[in-house]
């Protein structure tokens, strides 16, 4: 299937789970993919599982501000279009309410929380300056 060939998308938390399938399955309908995580081993591993030549993997903290804004500038300069953001990344915790410390519960909030919304709002600056639709 080719329902996403020449179209560019951007995954997140590429290198586990929902995100490694989502990014291989979109491999196979033909869509040219910038993977991210801040795993790098995990994010390689997931790299090699896929068939455009054209992708790429990019080491990213969603939670770093500078580093989600370099994110979309390199997709801008690389690849001058962005037709999808499938945002995954995330910390998935089942502690139990009474014992969670609060720097884990910071650090879920600033990661599934800000994280997903700077990359919502660099994405969203990223298509419009490129007139692409996200
Ligand atoms: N699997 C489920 O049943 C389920 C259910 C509900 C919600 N979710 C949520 O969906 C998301 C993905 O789930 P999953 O099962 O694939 O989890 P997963 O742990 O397998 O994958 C998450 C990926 O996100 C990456 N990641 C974590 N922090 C990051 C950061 N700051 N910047 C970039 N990457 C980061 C991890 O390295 C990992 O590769 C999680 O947020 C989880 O909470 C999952």
């Amino acid at each position: 299937m080719d329902r996403f060939k020449n179209k560019i998308a951007l995954v997140t938390g590429a290198g586990s789970g929902i995100g490694r399938s989502t990014a291989v399955r979109l491999d196979q309908e033909g869509a040219t993919l910038i993977i991210a995580d801040i795993n790098e081993d995990q994010l390689n591993e997931t790299k090699n599982m896929l068939t455009n030549k054209a992708s790429s993997a990019m080491v990213l903290d969603i939670s770093d501000l500078e580093q989600t804004q370099a994110c979309f500038q390199t997709v801008k300069k690389e690849y001058k279009t962005l037709d999808a953001l499938i945002n995954v990344a995330g910390i998935l915790r089942f502690d139990n309410s009474h014992e969670v410390k609060i720097e884990d519960w910071n650090k879920i909030l600033n990661v599934n929380l800000t994280g997903t919304f700077f990359m919502c709002n660099f994405g969203c600056l990223c298509c419009l300056s490129l007139k692409a639709i996200l």
